[in-house]
């Protein structure tokens, strides 16, 4: 094998999981796509030795914020090459940011706006999901589904959020083109009114503080939200996604859909495993490092969120990441210089620790096997959002998108070794068995040994299949 002129690399002497198999075998590449799996591969331009490593599709995170605007006077942490830089170091080799339209703006020039932030700063592979905050007749009759025939087949909508929040008409007008394109439709399920009504309540009685964000928005919010969307999908017949799930009650909804044969898909995230209120709780202000929506709740939830991944209810494992720095006029400290729980912008990093924590907490600690790991955390991202087989897997053909791993390695997680544009991690301290040694995408090495070696032209745009 290796024809007359060999491979561009070989990866040899490790031991290659899929969402299906492990076996032990050589990996030869070729013009950045996997061209042979076997042993005594020949001749390459370069070996990279793997023995005693995992050699792993790279991990896709479907579900990432990067330099979205968040309102006055906050700023992202991540832009596109802070993200992409630190998604690399987390295993990562495709990531799926948002779009995010804004009220009054066209969705066309909203895909413009990003693309412009994105272009020539990527140091991995990206594609866009867009989310609909103004579904005016244009948005529903044109830009829609051209979009969706342009390649961004996903979109998600909020049931909560000033200036995101849908009616339910409007979300089921969304969900109508989805189901003519065949695109599918993220969700983000909390109950609006809800929430503004508790939050009202809350500051009437002075409980401001970071804290209190947990109690303004209980499972009960998150459980209605979760049923109204599915019963929405339900009415249009179109595939949906419950993003960001927190607890048992929103996950046995899931659960429940699934076994009446609806196209419900379910995702959780690090943070609904490793965190609970009780984190909001820091000294003055440092809850806010940890407000996030849904926010995370208590050891109970961890475990619904465990069995929701072990017993398949939840096919995504994404993090979420949508990071605002912390001691900064710009962060979470003093959002608007003020101090209220309402104030503080939603959301944590987390796109340089998703694959390590599921991999100790989870492959490690025997919650789950490396094939349900990688379907979880690559294969499965890949098959829902349309870009499957060409990344997801390793296999003839595919493209050379690849995680290696050292299983054994013991890590404490702190904030330098992530490389994102954020000031902290909610897992600081945190020790971890596995870690990722090396990440390549389409052949190329970005990351080697902790180094950044890739280049921020690197990545490139992935149009999806509805
Ligand atoms: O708090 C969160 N999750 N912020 C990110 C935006 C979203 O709702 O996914
Ligand atoms: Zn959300
Ligand atoms: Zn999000």
């Amino acid at each position: 094998m290796g024809g007359m002129s060999g491979f561009d690399l070989v990866i040899r002497g490790g031991r290659v999981a899929t969402a299906s198999d492990t076996f032990d075998c050589d990996v030869g590449i070729r013009d950045g796509r996997i061209v042979a799996l076997g042993h005594d591969l020949g001749a390459a331009g370069e070996v990279i030795d793997a023995t005693g490593r995992l050699v792993l599709p790279g991990g896709i995170d479907s579900h990432v914020h990067f330099a979205q605007p968040s309102g006055p006077g906050v700023v992202m942490a991540d832009d596109f090459e802070s993200g992409t830089r630190s998604a690399a170091f987390g295993g990562n080799t495709t990531v799926l940011p948002f779009c995010l339209q804004e009220k009054g703006q066209s969705l066309r020039e909203a895909v413009r706006l990003y693309h412009a932030k994105a272009e020539g700063r990527c140091y991995i592979d990206v594609a866009f999901h867009l989310i609909v905050a103004d579904p005016t007749p244009q948005v529903l009759g044109q830009e829609l589904p051209a979009l969706i025939k342009d390649g961004y087949s996903s979109f998600k909508v909020f049931m909560t959020y000033e200036g995101l929040a849908l009616s339910d008409r409007e979300i089921l007008e969304v969900m109508a083109v989805a189901r003519e394109t065949g695109a599918i439709v993220m969700v983000h399920a909390e109950n609006y009114d809800a929430i503004r009504f508790l939050t009202d309540r809350l500051e009437r009685l002075g409980q401001t503080t970071p804290r209190f964000h947990a109690t303004s928005r209980p499972i009960p919010v998150e459980r209605e939200a979760t049923h109204r969307a599915i019963s929405l999908a339900e009415l249009v017949d179109v595939p949906v996604v419950i993003v960001h799930v927190s607890n048992r009650e929103a996950m046995e909804e899931i659960r429940r859909a699934q076994a009446k044969g609806l196209k419900v898909h379910g995702e959780t995230c690090p943070q609904y495993l490793m965190l609970t209120e009780a984190d909001l709780d820091g000294l003055g202000m440092e809850g806010a490092k940890y407000v996030c929506s849904p926010p995370p709740r208590d050891p109970a939830s961890q475990q619904a969120c465990w069995e929701g991944l072990q017993q398949g209810v939840f096919s995504l494992f994404s993090s979420d990441h949508c990071p605002f720095r912390y001691d900064d006029p710009e962060g979470k400290l003093t959002p608007k210089g003020r101090t209220s729980f309402r104030w503080v912008p939603n959301g944590i990093p987390g796109v340089a620790t998703r694959l390590p924590i599921l991999f100790s907490e989870g492959v490690v600690k025997d919650r789950i096997d490396l094939n349900r790991f990688v379907a979880l955390t690559s294969t499965n991202h890949a098959k829902t959002y349309g870009l499957y087989p060409r990344k997801g897997t390793i296999a003839i053909g595919t493209d050379a998108d690849i995680a290696i791993w050292d299983p054994q390695r013991k890590v404490t997680i702190t904030h330098d070794l992530l490389h994102d544009g954020s000031d902290y991690t909610p897992y600081e301290g945190l020790e971890v068995t596995g870690w990722p040694m090396l990440t390549m995408v389409r052949g190329r090495v970005v990351m080697r040994d902790g180094e950044l070696v890739g280049t921020a032209d690197h990545g490139s745009f992935l149009a999806r299949s509805a």
